[in-house]
């Protein structure tokens, strides 16, 4: 039982208990750290496996994510994809292309991955009506009632859209500075969500908040 003590952290106590973060991930996330401004942007090693397992379950055969950033969850999800099946990833920042591609040539998984560079909002209405059966929504959050509305159309019936950062920091429970769009934008979409009848939804509070919801 002394081998308890050697925890300092629920977190690292949970790390020391699930799969392991792929060496390319790791290796992912020391560069963000190194080279990035927000590195805390990226999903990391538990929320990264619960996505694999996420998109294992669910077995889509296309997945959408909004906000690409390193390509660090979008590594994860196509871990856990079908051969056959594929993944479309969407960022706005051009001066990340050249690291994410890096990272997606170096992955027996990138193959499978197709990046868009652009907003998403002029690129979803490219793709077809319930083309995908999960998306990661995890773009600007004071975009994300818009972004919601674009990508929902485009799930199939049955189909899930995972929302990052539902609970943003907590800060969801007080009012909001005047000019934190940002927390305006998480609290809008939560509100609205919650009175959406086209969907069910449940929110798991891991990490920073995690809404997961089905088209009916
Ligand atoms: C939180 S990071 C994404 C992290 C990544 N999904 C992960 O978990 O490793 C958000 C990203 O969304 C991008 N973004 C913000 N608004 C966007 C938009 N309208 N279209 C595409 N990408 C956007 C940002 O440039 C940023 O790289």
């Amino acid at each position: 039982m002394a081998d308890q003590d050697r925890f300092e952290s629920i977190e690292e106590y949970i790390l020391a208990h699930i799969d392991e973060e792929p060496e390319l991930l790791r290796q992912m996330h020391r560069e963000a750290h190194v080279k990035l401004l927000h590195p805390t942007m990226v999903s990391g090693h538990l929320q990264g496996r619960v996505l694999k397992m996420l998109v294992e379950m669910i077995r889509p055969r296309r997945v959408l994510e909004i906000g690409t950033y390193t390509g660090y969850a979008a590594l994860c999800m196509a871990e856990g994809l079908a051969d056959d099946a594929e993944l479309h990833t969407i960022e706005i920042d051009d001066e990340m292309e050249d690291f994410i591609r890096s990272y997606f040539s170096r992955s027996p998984h990138g193959k499978q991955i197709t990046l868009h560079m652009g907003d998403a909002h002029g690129i979803i209405p490219g793709f077809g009506d319930a083309y995908f059966d999960f998306v990661f929504l995890d773009a600007n959050k004071r975009e994300y009632g818009s972004l919601y509305e674009a990508a929902l159309p485009k799930v199939k019936e049955g189909g899930f859209i995972l929302a990052d950062n539902t609970l943003w920091h907590g800060k969801i429970l007080e009012t909001p500075e005047s000019n934190d769009w940002q927390t305006k934008g998480i609290i809008e979409f939560n509100g609205k969500l919650a009175v959406d009848n086209r969907v069910e939804k449940v929110i798991l509070p891991l990490r920073d908040g995690l809404t997961l919801i089905r088209k009916k």
